[in-house]
């Protein structure tokens, strides 16, 4: 569990950490140290101008106040506007200059390790000290994530500016990581407390894993001149100076990457290899692909999608109330972290688009999910006496808490997740679309079925029955059900579960109803005079059409829980319902990078067979460029956002949201691995 920094304001006004005694800043004029050590000793303003790449990676060791990262941000707002007003001047002499000329870096993404958040009240408190931060502050503030481990996204300004917030110890952060074989960062901030009070974040360790995630030519700044650091630091890779310090102080350090590694964070048969990304087909019209196109657009990269359908929105994730909540488990595994950290990303995503005016009918209203049996007790009991999780994500509560808090009676106890709430998933996935399109405009088909996809020497073209499209460089495949309909994916091993959700009418006494239920199923709040009931799991079935039957099962299993209370009892009719297959995999996790082709992997790795010592082969890669982002089952609305940034994040070889282990986790060439150690394949 994350442990909040002790602290408290010496009588300048500057922070203190009790728990090492120490500054976060100078007392003399922390922000023009901050601009100085860090910000100018890494000459960050001349690589924005002239960098290799769209986004540039800044790494920090102590987040603290996030005074470096705010004035960094402040930095490179500054030198979008700049670049925005050379534009102009450009364009209004020459109408052909094409934006993609530009080497100037338009995405800032700053990573920052903290082992000890410092709280909400105590940060907004320390950065009232700069005023000519406040508008950026405000936004860190708000946005500032709950006591998790790992690595939080924050994404500010239409998400031009990207914030990696790992909390944990920086090792234990630093190891866990999922990065590619080039690196990722190109300029460390350390700035760990002094190395004598704070011996932990100056480890040779440390160090040498810096090095495996910087590229090649990266830089550091520090303020400290401790010859065990200077050393350290030339003994994983970095070629040393001295610097003139801040203020009184004589001496910094500073220093370049002249040895990088070939390291990756992931064995080769896990590995996520960097694609094209300049002209994505996108098939697909739900959550899955609403989240990819936002990613996309963020960087700016060109877009069509295909849609068999009319609208968006017309396949799984079509329901009138959908429960947005994670899977939590009673032990930190893949899947938990999985579920923890999309929840966090999603919520403030949907969050995001109603402050940016994209609306859609929802309440954050939290979902109570009731101990209905008593293995669900039991479960609740191991969650709460492993006491994992931050009780701002989820707090077990007794029955009349929980009563309480649902305005309802129940007599159930149970967990109750106060972020949680519902959604109209086909109004948020317009407007997730819409806001995607703001940022870069979408092409579109809609009533538009692929049926084959062809792999041609200038790229990937997309047949219907009569048409064709393309070529594009990558296709991306959300299409639920149907991910596995395309020649090149039929092994997708997907497991289709048919649910269906019945439309009941609102009571007087179900109207008291004030946040979600779960039970074996859910049942939302009153929406337009009704309610969601359901749903319905039949495996092995792909009809969409609405059952009678189904209606009933669904009436009948909330009444076989809540026999005795009148929210469920005074119900009215089912007037309508819905029916959709979800795309699920048996490990009950989604599916996020590059098709691996089967053939290929088990050539590739046959030897996988004998053990995990020996020799691969390189991959062909015959279906390169061809992704998939499926496989979410019951909860595309948590999970789906995060796993479309962690896909394009590892495609664009950026740092990636995800760790290695969840990386893995999700991985699609998971299964196939899976039976070539078991030698079944
Ligand atoms: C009854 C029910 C209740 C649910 N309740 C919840 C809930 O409360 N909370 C929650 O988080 N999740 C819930 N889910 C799950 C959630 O709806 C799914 O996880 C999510 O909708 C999956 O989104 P997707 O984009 O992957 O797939 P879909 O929404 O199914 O989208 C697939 C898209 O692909 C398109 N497509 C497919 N093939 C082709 C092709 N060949 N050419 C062109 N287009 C194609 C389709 O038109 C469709 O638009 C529920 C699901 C069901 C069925
Ligand atoms: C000098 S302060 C950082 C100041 C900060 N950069 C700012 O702009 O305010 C050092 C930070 O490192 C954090 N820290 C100390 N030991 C750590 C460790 N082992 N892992 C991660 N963070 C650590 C502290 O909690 C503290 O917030």
């Amino acid at each position: 569990m994350i442990k909040n920094a002790n602290i408290h304001f010496n009588h300048l006004g500057t922070p203190v950490a009790d728990q090492f005694d120490d500054v976060y800043f100078s007392n003399d004029d922390g922000l023009a140290e901050s601009h100085y050590v860090f910000y100018q000793q890494n000459n960050i303003s001349q690589r924005l101008q002239n960098h290799d790449r769209a986004h540039f990676v800044i790494a920090e060791t102590g987040f603290g106040t996030g005074l470096n990262f705010l004035n960094t941000w402040q930095q490179f707002a500054a030198h979008l506007d700049r670049q925005h007003d050379k534009q102009e001047v450009q364009n209004q002499h020459d109408l052909s200059v094409n934006k993609s000329d530009n080497s100037s870096v338009s995405r800032l993404h700053f990573i920052s390790f903290e082992k000890f958040p410092i709280k909400r009240d105590d940060l907004a408190h320390a950065l009232k000290a700069w005023p000519s931060l406040h508008t950026f502050s405000a936004q860190l503030i708000a946005q500032y994530p709950i006591n998790l481990a790992g690595c939080h996204r924050l994404e500010f300004a239409d998400g031009r500016v990207v914030l990696d917030l790992y909390f944990g110890d920086v090792q234990d952060s630093i190891d866990a990581m999922s990065y590619p074989c080039e690196g990722v960062v190109d300029a460390w901030y350390l700035d760990g407390f002094a190395p004598s009070k704070n011996p932990d974040m100056w480890q040779q360790s440390v160090f040498n894993k810096m090095r495996a995630i910087s590229r090649e030519h990266a830089t550091l700044a520090t303020f400290t001149a401790a010859g065990f650091v200077r050393r350290g630091l030339i003994e994983a890779g970095f070629a040393m100076a001295k610097a003139k310090g801040y203020g009184k102080k004589r001496e910094m350090l500073i220093g370049t990457l002249t040895t990088p590694t070939e390291q990756q964070s992931d064995p080769a048969y896990f590995s996520h290899h960097a694609s094209t990304l300049n002209n994505v087909a996108v098939i697909g019209g739900g959550i899955a692909s609403s989240s990819v196109m936002y990613s996309l657009a963020k960087r700016d990269i060109t877009t069509t999608l295909f849609c068999q359908d009319d609208a968006l929105a017309m396949g799984a994730s079509h329901n009138v109330q959908g429960a947005v909540y994670p899977h939590l488990q009673a032990k930190n595994s893949p899947h938990s972290e999985m579920f923890a950290h999309s929840f966090l990303y999603a919520k403030r995503l949907y969050q995001q688009l109603l402050d940016d005016g994209f609306d859609y009918p929802h309440q954050w209203c939290g979902v109570l999910q009731h101990a209905v049996k008593q293995g669900l007790a039991d479960k609740h009991q191991n969650l709460a006496d492993k006491a994992l999780w931050p009780t701002e994500l989820m707090r077990n509560v007794s029955a009349t808490e929980g009563d309480d808090i649902a305005g309802v009676n129940t007599g159930y106890s149970g967990v109750f997740f106060e972020q949680g709430g519902w959604v109209n998933p086909p109004a948020l996935v317009t407007a997730l679309f819409n806001k995607a399109y703001s940022l870069n405009p979408i092409k579109t088909h809609f009533n538009c079925h692929i049926e084959q996809l062809e792999k041609t020497e200038s790229g990937w073209v997309l047949h219907t029955k009569t048409q064709q499209f393309g070529p594009f460089s990558d296709v991306i495949i959300c299409a639920g059900e149907h991910s596995d309909q395309f020649k090149q994916t039929q092994a997708l091993p997907v497991v289709g579960v048919r649910g269906q959700v019945s439309h009941v009418e609102a009571s007087e006494q179900s109207k008291q109803l004030k946040t979600v239920l779960c039970h074996k199923g859910y049942f939302t709040p009153e929406f337009q005079e009704h309610h969601c009931m359901g749903a319905t799991f039949e495996k092995n079935s792909k009809s969409r059409e609405v059952k009678e039957q189904d209606n009933q099962t669904n009436r009948e299993q909330l009444l076989s829980f809540y026999k005795d209370s009148d929210f469920a009892t005074s119900l009215g009719e089912i007037t309508a319902a819905k029916a959709a297959v979800r795309c699920s995999f048996i490990d009950h996790l989604p599916m996020a990078g590059e098709w691996a082709e089967q053939d290929d992997y088990v050539n590739a790795f046959a030897n996988l067979r004998l053990g995990k010592r020996y020799q691969y082969q390189p991959l062909a890669k015959p279906q390169q460029g061809l992704h998939v982002l499926t496989g979410f089952g019951a909860r595309g609305l948590c999970s789906a956002p995060l796993c479309a940034e962690h896909l394009v994040a590892c495609l664009n070889n950026e740092p990636r949201p995800f760790s290695e282990r969840v990386s893995q986790a999700i991985h699609p060439a998971r299964f196939i691995i899976r039976d070539l150690i078991r030698n079944k394949i």
